[in-house]
């Protein structure tokens, strides 16, 4: 099939965490149609090496390919920080990321110059949001601190999104911060906007939030427009679900992270 401005666009992220990315890019661009794969059956990704997460990326594009998309977005922030090199280089549409608009957007809004960013353990220890603001900085500098911050994942996938226990939690990996002269923190990693309260209440109000997720929407929409790939007004778009375990958690869980219903989710089969 040839791809054109009617083709869907493809998301792919670990599980449901890449549904907060959907949600962006529905509410940026409403007349595009998209196919999002949850790879349930190998989530977490966060704790995995680069080398495991980039060959379930891999197989998860070819999967999104074939189903005639016009573009990727690599939703999930770990897959982005060790994998787009090689699904850059192995896919003949364009591939989005979700490292470069979010440490971008850090850079447009901080006001002195020192950038949190928070993550899983892998997208930490990959440095790819480190190398990315420094690259993007250039000449004016910027001072980066990172963290691994495991616990969000858990706690938004449990709805457990306010009280003692997630601030207690977020007070304890960001309380740093706060002191460090950060005044622009990027949440790198699909589940954290949900707890986007209790972050900022552990930073505090001099540092601004920055979401990967619609820095992302942005980037695409441009992309899209740039390209000549954007979906006319006028038809009604179509949103596809696949993962690759039972999608009954997905479905329920996922329509918390996306804001609206999943009617149903497909499973499919992608083990090698
Ligand atoms: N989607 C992942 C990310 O944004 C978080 C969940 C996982 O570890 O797979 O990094």
């Amino acid at each position: 099939m040839r791809q054109g401005s009617h083709s869907p666009i493809g998301v792919f992220d670990s599980g449901v965490g890449g549904l907060t990315v959907l949600k962006a890019l529905m509410s940026h661009l409403p007349h595009e149609s998209t196919v999002y794969l949850g790879d349930t059956a190998r989530v977490p990704y966060g704790t995995k090496s680069g080398e495991v997460v980039t060959r379930y990326s891999l197989k998860n594009a070819g999967f999104l390919l074939e189903r005639g998309i016009k573009l990727l977005v690599v939703a999930c922030n770990t897959a982005s920080s060790v994998a787009l090199p090689a699904l850059s280089a192995a896919l003949p549409v364009p591939v989005v990321g979700v490292i470069a608009p979010g440490a971008r957007a850090a850079l447009r809004r901080t006001r002195g110059g020192g950038v949190g960013v928070i993550g899983t353990p892998g997208t930490i220890r990959s440095g790819a949001y480190q190398r990315e603001l420094e690259a993007a900085a250039g000449a004016d500098g910027v001072k980066v601190k990172a963290r691994a911050c495991p616990l969000f994942v858990p706690l938004a996938e449990e709805g457990w999104l306010a009280g003692d226990v997630p601030r207690l939690v977020a007070r304890d990996y960001l309380a740093d911060f706060a002191r460090s002269g950060v005044d622009t923190l990027v949440l790198g990693c699909t589940h954290y906007p949900l707890l986007k309260d209790v972050i900022a209440e552990a930073v505090g109000p001099q540092v601004e939030l920055v979401d990967s997720a619609e820095a992302t929407a942005e980037v695409v929409a441009a992309l899209l427009e740039e390209q000549g790939l954007l979906a006319h007004a006028g038809g009604e778009p179509t949103h596809q679900y696949f993962v690759t375990d039972v999608p009954e958690r997905f479905v329920e869980v996922g329509a918390r992270f996306l804001g609206r219903p999943i009617h149903s989710a497909e499973q499919v089969d992608l083990s090698f």
